[in-house]
């Protein structure tokens, strides 16, 4: 059941520390590093004031949405959550359940602790799959493949998180990943490739891990690879967008992953206006980092977003309630996104634009 505390999704936040692990709710809340980036994320919100708007009739109003390929009837999606297993004993299939209900695209992680066919069985008809490029080409195909098989309708590349960054937080919090949070799809991934021979001046970041990260010749080769749309998560630099673009991709995600791999990347927010303005009015864009309201929802589809996702919200609410909770979240989060809309006498989400801010 729905606690009779929870009156505004972000309240999910709040009570979501009595239904899990101390060091578990860390590991969720935090960033990396030293957590600069992450709380910057909420702040940016703060930094918007909304126009109340007179007199205007939106009585036939509604949130629908077309994002690249697809109609959605509102505009919130579920962004890529490793291990919900974290959150839910039940884990992927739970959130499964509440995005179908919902009419929630809901995007599947790579690292996700349950199948992506059992996901796709119980996710309707919405569902996108989020990629993380494999060691081995073999291995990344066969995602893509397995992917394409159970109807996922397009692929969402992350391309931020080359090197996982540790959160300083989680690691004082004392947090493991627990036992039963394996990647369910990883089974064929080759090993890394091997270390390079030992030599004085070999760094273990540039010789080592950044070995094995995609340039953009792998991100071409994944589009001629892809029957799917490509889309690319985790730009911020409006010269990334416009070269994605012209490359190809579909559409991108703009997001610094939650605040969780470069600490010190800019919010989210703070460069959405100069890349809707770099990439031009009509390709798809949409946006993650901070959503904790409807309002938040308002202001990011104000300054260029098509759509936006929501990240920590989807593990708070299964925490402390399951399906329930998470479609309990996205309706809250729909509705005020409505109440925000119908104040500021915008009809559908084609209405809201920037004039419709206020810098604080
Ligand atoms: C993430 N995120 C993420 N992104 C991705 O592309 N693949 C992944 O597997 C994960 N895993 C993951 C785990 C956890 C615990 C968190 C909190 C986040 C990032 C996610 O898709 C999204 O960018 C952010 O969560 C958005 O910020 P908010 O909504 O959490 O503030």
């Amino acid at each position: 059941a729905i606690p009779s505390e929870i009156r505004c999704a972000q309240d999910y936040e709040v009570l979501a520390r009595r239904f899990m692990a101390a060091p578990t709710y860390e590991y969720i809340l935090g960033g990396s590093g030293r957590d600069q980036t992450a709380p910057a994320n909420l702040d940016a919100f703060g930094q918007w004031s909304v126009y109340p708007r007179l007199l205007r009739d939106v009585s036939a109003g509604n949130t629908r949405v077309a994002v690249g390929a697809d109609t959605f009837s509102h505009p919130i999606l579920l962004a890529p959550v490793a291990f919900h297993k974290l959150a839910h004993p039940a884990g992927e299939l739970e959130t499964a359940r509440a995005a179908h209900a919902m009419q929630t695209c809901m995007v599947t992680s790579t690292l996700a602790s349950c199948t992506l066919e059992d996901i796709a069985r119980l996710a309707g008809p919405q569902r996108w799959f989020q990629l993380y490029f494999q060691h081995d080409r073999v291995a990344t195909l066969e995602l893509l493949a397995r992917a394409e098989a159970a109807g996922y309708r397009a692929i969402v590349v992350t391309l931020d998180a080359s090197i996982q960054v540790a959160s300083l937080r989680a690691l004082r919090a004392g947090f493991q990943m627990p036992a039963e949070c394996v990647a369910a799809n990883l089974t064929s991934d080759g090993p890394p490739p091997a270390a390079p021979a030992f030599e004085p001046e070999a760094s273990r970041i540039f010789q080592g891990v950044m070995r094995a990260a995609p340039t953009w010749r792998d991100l071409e080769w994944l589009m001629a690879n892809s029957s799917l749309p490509v889309w690319v998560k985790g730009v911020l630099h409006p010269d990334d967008a416009l070269a994605l673009r012209a490359a190809g991709v579909a559409g991108i995600v703009v997001s610094n992953h939650g605040g969780r791999s470069l600490d010190g990347a800019p919010a989210s927010l703070a460069v959405l206006p100069a890349i809707r303005d770099t990439v031009g009015a009509q390709y798809p864009l949409l946006f993650d980092g901070g959503i904790r309201s409807g309002t938040d929802v308002f202001k990011a589809l104000a300054l260029g977003a098509n759509a936006v996702l929501v990240g920590r919200l989807q593990l708070y609410a299964l925490s402390v309630a399951g399906a329930l909770g998470v479609a309990h979240m996205i309706k809250l989060l729909r509705e005020e996104l409505e109440v925000c809309m119908a104040l500021a006498g915008c009809a559908t989400p084609a209405e809201i634009d920037r004039g419709a801010l206020l810098r604080a």
